[in-house]
């Protein structure tokens, strides 16, 4: 089967998925947290080698002050209900996005779990968190510039190439396919340059509802698509 190696995932739809319920926009916040533990295990048992989930982004602080704080908190939560879990299916976590405008206890929990599963083998299961395209293009930028007036980079050595090393997805492969669950087709400021040459499924499914069946059928049409990258 021709699966992706490296899938970006907008989990969209959580607050739809609560109302829905009668229920809090935050109870969808958890629900949707419960998901990512279960489509994080689908993936690595299907070889997925990169999943890399938009958890907050640069916009999201514009929402209601008790959602904001909630989600803030969540990571806590998801790390120590499912730390021990994902350790044990050899689950690396790993991040992108400012880290510093999380609350420090958060931030212990974060790096405590990227620590504990640095030497793991499996899925890099990699958060989006305080991440926006745009930011982190623009910090880019500024490093670049400043290696140039530092002397150690030269104008005209900076390509493609260079500009994709100082991206905070650096260290990964190429993302292969990009979902986005709950009915919206937009990128919502997510991997701008990096999703070039994805190959990109919207589905109306909520993210809360999101099943492994789901990820399959998504990767199964992925598996039949032919990418032509401009050539024929
Ligand atoms: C996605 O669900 C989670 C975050 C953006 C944090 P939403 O909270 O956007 O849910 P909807 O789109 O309002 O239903
Ligand atoms: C994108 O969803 C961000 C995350 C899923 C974290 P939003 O719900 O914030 O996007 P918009 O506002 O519909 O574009
Ligand atoms: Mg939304």
């Amino acid at each position: 089967m021709n699966y992706p190696q490296h899938i970006a995932i907008i989990m969209d739809g959580n607050g739809r998925w609560a109302k829905k319920q009668g229920k809090p926009r935050t109870a969808g916040h958890y629900k949707g947290s419960e998901n990512v533990r279960d489509i994080a295990i689908a993936a690595n048992d299907l070889g997925v080698k990169v999943l890399t989930l938009y958890a907050f982004s640069t916009e999201n602080w514009s929402r209601p002050e008790d959602e904001v704080n909630y989600l803030m908190k969540l990571p806590s939560v998801f790390f120590e209900a499912y730390l021990k879990e994902l350790m044990k299916n050899n689950i690396r976590i790993a991040f992108i996005g400012e880290m510093d405008k999380f609350p420090a206890e958060t931030r212990k929990v974060m790096e405590n779990a990227i620590e504990k599963t640095k030497d793991n083998t499996g899925l890099i299961l990699n958060f989006a968190l305080n991440y926006g395209s745009r930011r982190e293009i623009t910090l880019a930028v500024q490093k670049i510039a400043s290696e140039v007036k530092d002397g150690t980079l030269e104008v005209g050595d900076i390509n493609e190439q260079v500009i994709e090393n100082h991206l905070m997805t650096a260290d990964y492969p190429a993302i292969d396919l990009m979902i986005r669950t709950s009915g919206e087709c937009r990128l919502s400021n997510f991997l701008l340059w990096q999703l070039a040459y994805s190959e990109f499924y919207f589905t109306e499914v909520s993210w809360p509802e999101f099943t492994k069946e789901e990820l399959v059928k998504a990767l199964d049409i992925y598996a039949n698509r032919h990418r032509r990258f401009g050539g024929l």
